[in-house]
């Protein structure tokens, strides 16, 4: 009977307490903005601030495909949406480079609102002076000329790296995917970071099967694929390249078509198949 009176005054406590709780965590969030409130078009060093809309945040991230294992990094970060996001519904870890302090602060502020501090960082920094090269994912809204500065540096990631940029293209890299949520007016690309595969090869099997050579001409994330001398017997129809993952079509004297699948590290790639009914693996070195 006293313990049962005991839990419901604990029970009466307990709702104003949430409710406070509650309030107390809106109320942050709040403050944040109190302290600064930003402008919509307000200067930035290199670009305005404009903030990219929640759906569209919620897109990008999703076609970019985030996982708990990602390292999530927006260049010119904002109010912190792009980074708070990736932790917040993808369990992320995420960065934020932003060169105004007072975004810098108020995205700080909005990371301890949400309870996020070990998981997002917000950096005051240059984004052209700053090394990001650690993220799986790049993240940004800039415009085309600054993406462009930033592309020698993002091709230079590791293969597979995904970078989406709200309503901004890179030149002649044609991007991956087109990201268009359901609103109709904003949009955004996917890229993903192509392994750098141009050269000549040299294929060796350790199943018996005769070694080739091919030739691979690479314009970003297109490639052809050519095979050197006759000795091999077939010819490539199709070769596609996403990230690392190489993917090579073949046929042979008698037009039947294999396919050959596999990755590139570095000045290797390793193939697997089947070949003339059997199954192959074939080691390629670059010369
Ligand atoms: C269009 S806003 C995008 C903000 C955020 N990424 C988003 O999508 O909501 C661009 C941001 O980049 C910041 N910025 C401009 N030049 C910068 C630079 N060189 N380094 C770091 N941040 C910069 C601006 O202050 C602004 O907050």
């Amino acid at each position: 009977m006293r313990l049962a009176l005991h839990s419901s005054r604990l029970a009466l406590l307990a709702i104003p307490m949430c409710v406070a709780l509650n309030a107390w965590s809106a109320q942050t969030r709040e403050n944040c903005e109190r302290e600064f409130a930003p402008r919509s078009g307000q200067a930035g060093k290199d670009v305005i601030w404009v903030p990219t809309q929640e759906e569209l945040v919620m897109a990008m991230l999703k076609a970019a495909k985030v996982t708990p294992n990602d390292y999530v990094v927006d260049l010119g970060s904002g109010d912190g949406r792009i980074p708070i996001a990736a932790a917040k519904h993808f369990g992320a870890k995420a960065l934020g480079l932003e060169y105004n302090p007072q975004m810098v602060k108020l995205a700080q502020c909005n990371v301890r609102a949400e309870g996020l501090t070990g998981k997002v960082q917000i950096r005051e920094a240059d984004i052209f002076e700053t090394d990001f090269r650690d993220a799986t994912v790049v993240t940004m809204y800039l415009l085309s000329d600054l993406n462009m500065k930033l592309r020698p540096t993002i091709l230079t990631m590791k293969p597979g790296t995904r970078v989406v940029s709200n309503s901004f293209k890179m030149g002649e890299w044609s991007p991956d995917e087109l990201i268009e949520p359901d609103n109709g007016y904003t949009r955004a690309y996917l890229w993903i970071v192509p392994a750098e595969i141009e050269g000549e090869w040299t294929f060796k099997s350790d199943g018996g099967h005769s070694p080739f050579e091919l030739r691979i001409e690479q314009d970003f994330q297109e490639i052809k694929a050519s095979v050197l001398g006759s000795t091999a017997g077939f010819t490539v129809k199709q070769a596609t390249l996403r990230g690392a993952d190489v993917q090579l079509a073949i046929a042979d004297a008698k037009g039947n078509e294999q396919t050959l699948k596999g990755t590139v590290d570095g000045d290797t790639i390793r193939l697997k198949g089947t070949v003339a009914g059997k199954p192959a693996t074939y080691v390629g070195r670059r010369s």
